[in-house]
C-alpha cells in the first residue's frame, strides 16, 4: 500500500526505470508517452535527480505524448511544458526523439501531424506498440483526454484526434494505440477518485479509463492508500 503521492512517484520511477533499461538493451530504444495534469510532477522530478536520472540512457529514450491542450508549448496549461519544466530541461534526452504534440496548430491539425509524426518514428501504417504508456485518470474515469461520451472513444483506426468539446480543445491518443501498448501505467492518487477508482477496477461503468485493457500489454497501476478506499 502506497502512503502517498510521494511514494507513488517513487514507485513509478522504479517501474520507468526498469521498463527502459530492458527495452533498450532488448531494442535499442525506449518508446514512452507522458501524461498531464498535476499527478505526474513528482515522477518527472524524481526521473531528473541522479537517482534514477544516471540510471536511465537517456540518448536512447524517445518521448510522446498520451494528450496536450491546444495552446502553444510555453503556455501554463501545455503538459509539454509540464515535462520540460520538471524533466527535460535536467537529463540528456536528444531533441530529435522529443516528439511533443504541437497544439499550437489547432486541434485538427496537429492531430493529423502528430498522427503522420508517430507512423514515421515508428514505421507504422496502424497502431504502434509503444514500450510504455504513462496515463492518469481524472474523477469522472476520463485518461488522456478521451472523456466520458466522447465520440473519440469510438474512434478505431486514427492514432490521434481533435477533442473539441473541451476548452482548450486537446489532442488525444486514441484506444487502439493506448491498447496496442506493452505497458500501460496509471498514477492515481487521492480520495476525491476512490469511488471512480473501484468502479473502474471492477470493470462498471462506461469510464473510458475501464476501456484501457491492452490487447497483450500490462496495465499496472500505481495507486496511492487515498485512492484505494472506497467512500
Ligand atoms: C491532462 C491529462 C489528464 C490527467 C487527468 C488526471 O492532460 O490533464 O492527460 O488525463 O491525467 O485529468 O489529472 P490529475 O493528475 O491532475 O489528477
Amino acid at each position: 500500500m502506497l502512503d502517498d503521492l510521494d511514494a507513488l512517484s517513487h514507485k513509478a520511477a522504479g517501474i520507468f526505470s526498469e521498463l527502459a533499461a530492458r527495452c533498450i538493451k532488448n531494442t535499442g530504444r525506449f518508446t514512452v508517452a507522458l501524461p498531464g495534469g498535476s499527478t505526474p510532477r513528482r515522477l518527472f522530478t524524481l526521473l531528473s535527480e541522479r537517482t534514477f536520472r544516471d540510471n536511465i540512457h537517456w540518448p536512447k529514450v524517445e518521448l510522446y505524448w498520451g494528450d496536450e491542450r491546444c495552446v502553444p508549448p510555453g503556455h501554463q496549461d501545455s503538459n509539454y511544458r509540464l515535462a520540460f519544466d520538471a524533466l527535460l530541461r535536467k537529463v540528456p534526452v536528444l531533441e530529435e526523439n522529443v516528439h511533443r504534440i504541437r497544439g499550437e496548430l489547432g486541434p485538427d491539425e496537429a492531430a493529423f501531424k502528430y498522427e503522420q509524426t508517430i507512423k514515421e518514428s515508428f514505421n507504422v501504417t496502424g497502431a504502434p506498440v509503444f514500450d510504455l504508456i504513462v496515463l492518469g485518470m481524472g474523477v469522472d474515469g476520463h485518461t488522456a483526454s478521451l472523456f466520458p461520451g466522447s465520440p473519440a472513444l469510438e474512434e478505431k483506426t486514427r492514432l490521434a484526434v481533435a477533442i473539441h468539446e473541451k476548452e482548450p480543445p486537446r489532442v488525444t491518443l486514441t484506444l487502439p494505440v493506448l491498447n496496442n501498448a506493452s505497458n500501460v501505467m496509471f498514477l492515481v492518487s487521492g480520495k476525491e477518485k476512490a469511488g471512480v477508482l473501484s468502479q473502474v477496477l471492477a470493470g462498471r461503468g462506461e469510464y473510458p479509463a475501464a476501456l484501457v485493457r491492452p490487447a497483450s500489454g500490462k496495465v499496472i497501476w500505481v495507486v496511492d492508500k487515498e485512492a484505494q478506499v472506497a467512500p
